[in-house]
This record gives C-alpha cells, sequence and structure tokens, in this order.
C-alpha cells in the first residue's frame, strides 16, 4: 500500500489553551485552526474554553465572543449572522456548513473547526476564493440576449418558467459544497465543481437568457462539466438545503438532448 509522508510544515500541532470558562455551569470547549502566514511556524489548534451563558447561541456567536474577549488574533469571515451572505463557510464538527445558522448546543462534545477543506489558507479560518471566484466569472453570471427588450415592458417569465429557477437562485456562494467534493479536490485546476455548474445551470435555464448553446458549448469538455461523478457529497452538505448534483445532472441531460 502507497504511504504518503506529509511535508514537515503542513503537520497541525497542539497550539495554546485559553480558560475563560471559570465558574462556568454550560462550559464549551472549542478547538480551533490556527495558521498564520507571517509567523513562519506550523499550523495548529488552539483551545478554548468558554461559558455559553456569555455569547449567543450559533458558533458564530461563539467565535465573535472569543475574538472579542479572548483572543483578538482569532481570524475569519464573517458578514450577514443570517445565513445570507455566505461569508462565514467553515469545517465545524466534520461537516463544511455555515457557522451562523448552526447551533453550538447542536454539536456534541468539543466544537472542533477548520478552514474549508482542499482550499490555500490566508490566515486561520480564511480560506483562498480567488480561483473559486474566477471560476464563477468565467460562465458569465448574468443575463445575455440579443433581442432588445419592448420599450414600455420588462423582460417577463411566465410563473412556470420562473419555478425553474427555485432551488438556484437560492445558492449564496458559499463554497461549502465544492470544498467537499473529492472530484474538485483532486482537479479544480480544471473542474468547474458543484457551486458553479449550479450557478451555469442557473441561467442555462433561464427562459429570459438567450445565450443557451454558448453555455453548454463552453461547459462541453472532458474536466469543465465531466469531472462530476455523482458523488453528491455536494447535496448532502448544502447549508441552504440546495442540491448542485441535480443541476449537474440537468446539464448532462441538456447535453445529450441537443446532440440527438
Ligand atoms: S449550492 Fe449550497 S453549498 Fe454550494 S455554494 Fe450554493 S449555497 Fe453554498
Ligand atoms: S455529485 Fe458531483 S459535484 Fe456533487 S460532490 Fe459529487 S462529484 Fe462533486
Ligand atoms: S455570516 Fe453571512 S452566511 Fe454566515
Amino acid at each position: 500500500m502507497a504511504q504518503l509522508t506529509l511535508p514537515k510544515n503542513s503537520t497541525v500541532g497542539e497550539g495554546k489553551t485559553f480558560d475563560a470558562a471559570n465558574g462556568a455551569t454550560r462550559r464549551k470547549r472549542f478547538v480551533i485552526y490556527r495558521w498564520d502566514p507571517d509567523g513562519g511556524d506550523n499550523p495548529r489548534t488552539d483551545t478554548y474554553d468558554i461559558d455559553l451563558d456569555k455569547c449567543g447561541p450559533m458558533v458564530l456567536d461563539a467565535i465573535i465572543y472569543i475574538k472579542n474577549e479572548i483572543d483578538p488574533t482569532l481570524t475569519f469571515r464573517r458578514s450577514c449572522r443570517e445565513g445570507i451572505c455566505g461569508s462565514c463557510a467553515m469545517n465545524i464538527d466534520g461537516t463544511n456548513t455555515l457557522a451562523c445558522t448552526i447551533a453550538t448546543a447542536s454539536i456534541k462534545g468539543d466544537v472542533k473547526i477548520y478552514p474549508l477543506p482542499h482550499m490555500e489558507v490566508r490566515k486561520d479560518l480564511v480560506p483562498d476564493l480567488r480561483h473559486f471566484y474566477a471560476q464563477y466569472a468565467s460562465i458569465k453570471p448574468w443575463m445575455q440576449t440579443q433581442t432588445p427588450p419592448a420599450p414600455d415592458k420588462e423582460r417577463l417569465q411566465s410563473k412556470e418558467d420562473r419555478s425553474k429557477l427555485d432551488g438556484l437562485y437560492e445558492c449564496i456562494l458559499c463554497a461549502c459544497c465544492s470544498t467537499s467534493c473529492p472530484s474538485y479536490w483532486w482537479n479544480s485546476d480544471r473542474y468547474l465543481g458543484p457551486a458553479i455548474l449550479l450557478q451555469a445551470y442557473r441561467w442555462i435555464i433561464d427562459s429570459r437568457d438567450e445565450a443557451t448553446g454558448e453555455r453548454l458549448d463552453d461547459l462541453e469538455d472532458p474536466f469543465r462539466l465531466y469531472r462530476c461523478h455523482t458523488i453528491m457529497n455536494c447535496a448532502r452538505t448544502c447549508p441552504k438545503g440546495l442540491n448542485p448534483g441535480k443541476a449537474i445532472a440537468e446539464i448532462k441531460k441538456l447535453m445529450v438532448s441537443r446532440s440527438i
């Protein structure tokens, strides 16, 4: 059997422990991945024991409390705190999800938090999403039309056509699905991954868009689309309950139907 050895600078060590739960009746331990690109040290996990009565109920509330009251060096992204912006995506208790929508009480034992997997890390819990966003831009995520709109009307859509966007328009581009997809882990340089393909399908299926053929042409590639092997980690992990694997299957069906 092949044996893999990690480079020395990638092994994760044990870091500091902060006990801020003296006298707490609701004590909880958070074990959080830390890495500082400027320090030159290996990544580590720091441990924070906190009093849950001092912070809000969600994991994001707890890490905001840790940053504000215990360790201001802890770095993470967040914005809306409502599951809308997608910026607090991280790996919590072994699952890619949004820190603002998962209740600390729903996690048994220690709360282990890592950045989204298989992405380069900028610092602590902040992954480098530049390649992911470049892939998003590559699918031209805007309406493309040739026919000018009627001067006195918006571009209308029937209720039935509008309903085809349900399950797609809700995507917040958090990247939880793409970073849970084994095909994306190994081929993200060329495979677009579930999030971007779901977004591509959102435009392909929009009755007002007039670039369907070009959009399908762009995806007709052994890597950009066809690296999806229907493993379905993407649907299991999506914090918005969407099914990117199904959207990918629909694109493949359109590819087949236009070739016969
Ligand atoms: S499909 Fe779900 S998991 Fe994937 S980017 Fe969109 S909201 Fe996030
Ligand atoms: S269904 Fe496709 S996109 Fe989703 S996790 Fe599996 S291989 Fe990745
Ligand atoms: S902070 Fe916006 S989705 Fe969590």
